[in-house]
């Protein structure tokens, strides 16, 4: 009876522990990340956070966006919405393959599952309303970027909270691909390094993408009202 329980009890901890590990594995606790988050997005309108992702969870997205960019199921990214929708490549330059809600892979399930705990969380701290999500991977080849826009499109006023999880290990400021934000008068730059997750506020932040010098991998996406 007792090995029973005991049984019971260590077969429960090691699912617990497998969970954890195959993905979202933080430094911190995801409460202290969401509310760090949280205030920076307050005070400034922008946040930036390294430790979200494992390593290894972050790997996995990066070799299954490769696989698909290489196997062409990526588009030239395009700006404005529904029939406003055009691709201007003298204003972003970069390659998009948009998740399907319906149809997501594994890893992409775990994202987007993550990602909504940080939706409900802002919804709680800010009673923001935000409902539904969209992401899409992003490529910027070498040579590409995004001049200065602001997410949220004139016709539809839906996004609200922006972001950005980079993929790239070995980044230096020198391979350029750096995203600019624009506050107040300043700008602040930030490197696209793996595992780091960056949040903006979509109506307000300006932004652009500083032309990369090497091959740029993110998903980006947009938590809307
Ligand atoms: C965007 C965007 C920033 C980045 O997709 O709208 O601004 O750093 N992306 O990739
Ligand atoms: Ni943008």
């Amino acid at each position: 009876m007792i090995s029973g329980c005991v049984d019971k009890f260590y077969f429960r901890f090691l699912c617990a522990t497998l969970r954890l590990s195959a993905f979202a594995v933080k430094m911190k606790s995801t409460e202290t990340i969401f509310s760090e988050l949280a205030d920076n997005l307050a005070e400034k309108g922008w946040a930036v956070t390294d430790n979200f992702f494992s390593h290894d969870f972050l790997k996995l997205v990066l070799e299954e966006e490769m696989l698909l960019y290489k196997s062409g199921k990526f588009k030239q990214a395009g700006v404005g919405k529904g029939t406003e929708h055009k691709v201007i490549i003298e204003i972003r330059s970069d390659y998009v393959h948009w998740l399907d809600k319906e149809n997501l892979s594994e890893l992409q399930q775990q994202f987007w599952h993550e990602m909504d705990e940080l939706k409900l969380f802002l919804n709680r701290e800010f009673f923001l309303g935000l409902k539904e999500m969209e992401f899409h991977f992003a490529v910027y080849p070498e040579g590409s970027f995004y001049k200065k826009h602001v997410d949220r499109f004139q016709r539809d006023s839906g996004r609200t909270i922006s972001c950005v999880l980079y993929l790239n290990s070995d980044w230096k400021e020198s391979d350029g691909g750096q995203l600019r934000i624009y506050r107040n008068d300043t700008s602040t730059d930030i490197l696209p390094l793996f595992g780091r997750l960056v949040c903006f506020k979509s109506d307000e932040i300006e932004h652009e993408v500083i032309l990369t010098k090497k091959e740029r991998y993110s998903i980006s996406g947009w938590m809307k009202n």
